[in-house]
């Protein structure tokens, strides 16, 4: 198994534009949250440009791009448009996602399985374009084989089952799913991916996908906006950082049994 790699933390600015959208007006303004992210000590921002534009919006992908220091990540369905967005922003890295205009959050990872034959010539265009891509996807073996036979050099995990599973007390559904985490990221990296994880993600669960040693990134979120309001953004990011940080230090032997 392939050495463990550093851990970087992506600050996803998604739910600073809700904010803002819900006046129509400027302010708060996700560029200058993911500034004090970085300042904090964010290794990269992550936005998802929705195809209904419920919270970012095409400018603020553009002033992103412009404006911060750090490697910028575009959340985006695969579509043709977002495409052509994608392409002319030339950000360091595309995160494909699922999309659907009802759900709340995306719900559900990338069936890289069903979608094979239009996500290869994706890929390989946003590749051509010297754009990283990752793929969002559950931790399931046959979703993860294919997505390494896509061309794409990252997988990105949802953690959303197993997130919601530790917060609503459920330990053994939590226990099942971690297992899927376990599991997966493992073969994953045998298979020459760069393994990343999101969605739901919070101090502790963070804390604790931290001591898993193949992954390579977290990008997070709501939780964090939300302890924003409280404590100020720059104070979350250096508190996830230092979850991340504990997690990182208690690497998890071979078999990861501990329940979150
Ligand atoms: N990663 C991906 C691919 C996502 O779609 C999201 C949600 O936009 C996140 C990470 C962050 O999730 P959360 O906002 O729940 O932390």
């Amino acid at each position: 198994m392939p050495e463990t790699p550093p851990l970087r933390l992506g600050v996803n600015v998604d739910h600073v534009a809700t904010l803002r959208n819900a006046r129509v007006g400027r302010n708060p303004d996700p560029v200058r949250a993911a500034l004090a992210a970085i300042k904090a000590g964010a290794d990269g921002i992550t936005a998802h440009l929705r195809e209904d534009r419920r919270h970012i919006r095409d400018d603020d992908m553009a002033r992103l791009k412009a404006e911060i220091s750090k490697p910028l990540n575009f959340e985006m369905a695969a579509t043709p448009d977002m495409l052509g967005i994608a392409l002319a922003t030339r950000p360091h890295a595309v995160c494909l996602v699922p999309e659907r205009r009802q759900e709340l959050t995306t719900e559900g990872g990338l069936d890289v399985i069903g979608q094979r034959d239009t996500l290869k010539p994706f890929i390989a265009r946003l590749n051509d374009g010297g754009v990283r891509v990752s793929l969002f996807i559950a931790a399931d073996p046959r979703q993860i084989e294919m997505a390494a036979k896509l061309g794409a050099p990252v997988i990105e995990i949802h953690t959303g089952a197993w997130c919601d599973a530790v917060v609503d007390g459920h330990a053994d559904k939590a226990e099942v799913e971690w297992q899927r985490i376990v599991a997966g990221s493992a073969l994953a990296r045998s298979a020459g991916l760069e393994v990343h994880a999101g969605h739901g993600l919070d101090y502790a669960t963070a804390e604790k996908i931290a001591g898993l040693p193949g992954i390579a990134e977290l990008n997070i979120g709501y939780f964090m906006i939300g302890e924003a309001l409280f404590v100020g953004i720059g104070e979350t990011v250096r508190a996830m950082r230092a979850a991340m940080d504990r997690g990182r230090k208690n690497l998890l032997g071979p078999h990861h049994a501990g329940k979150a």
